[in-house]
C-alpha cells in the first residue's frame, strides 16, 4: 500500500475540551506519524476558505463560526493508506452515525462540532496540507 499523507485538524471543540493529548494519542497508536503540526486561530475568512466546497449549503454560516470560534491544531500526518484509515479512526461525521470507539463517536457532541477533520481524498489532502503548512514547516520534507 502507498504511503499517503492527510490533513486533519483538531477543532476548536477538541481544544475546548482538553483532549489535544487525547486524540493525538489515538492518531499516533493507530500508526500515524505527525510531520508537521502548530496551533492557531482561524479567522472566518480562513474558515470560510478552507470549506468553500460547503458555501452553499445551509450550515455553511455556523460551520464558519465554530471553526473560527478558538485555537485549533491543524497536522500533517503520514501513514500507508493514510486518508481512508483516519477516516475509519474518526468516524462518520455525524457523532450518532460513527461506529462504536471512533473519536467522533467517544468524544463529538453533534455533527456540527466533531472534534477533527480528516482529508478525503490523497488530492484534497495536499491542497489542504498547502493551505496550512509552508513546505518549510513539514518537517518530513526538510533534509
Ligand atoms: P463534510 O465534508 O461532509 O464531513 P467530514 O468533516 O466528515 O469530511 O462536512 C464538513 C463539516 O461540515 C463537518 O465536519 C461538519 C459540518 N457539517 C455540518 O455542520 N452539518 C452537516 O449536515 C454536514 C454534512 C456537515
Amino acid at each position: 500500500m502507498a504511503v499517503e499523507r492527510t490533513l486533519t485538524i483538531l477543532k476548536p471543540d477538541c481544544v475546548r475540551k482538553n483532549l489535544i493529548g487525547e486524540v493525538t494519542k489515538r492518531i499516533q497508536e493507530a500508526g500515524f506519524k505527525i510531520v508537521a503540526m502548530k496551533m492557531t486561530k482561524l479567522t472566518e475568512d480562513t474558515a470560510g476558505g478552507f470549506y468553500a466546497v460547503h458555501k452553499e449549503r445551509p450550515f455553511f454560516g455556523e460551520l464558519v463560526e465554530f471553526m473560527s470560534s478558538g485555537p485549533c491544531v491543524p497536522m500533517i500526518l503520514e501513514k500507508e493508506n493514510a486518508i481512508a484509515d483516519f477516516r475509519e479512526l474518526i468516524g462518520a461525521t455525524n457523532p450518532e452515525e460513527a461506529d462504536e470507539g471512533t473519536i467522533r463517536a467517544d468524544f463529538a457532541d453533534s455533527v456540527g462540532e466533531n472534534i477533527v477533520h480528516g482529508s478525503d481524498s490523497v488530492e484534497n489532502g495536499k491542497i489542504e496540507a498547502n493551505y496550512f503548512f509552508a513546505e518549510s514547516e513539514v518537517v518530513a520534507n526538510k533534509a
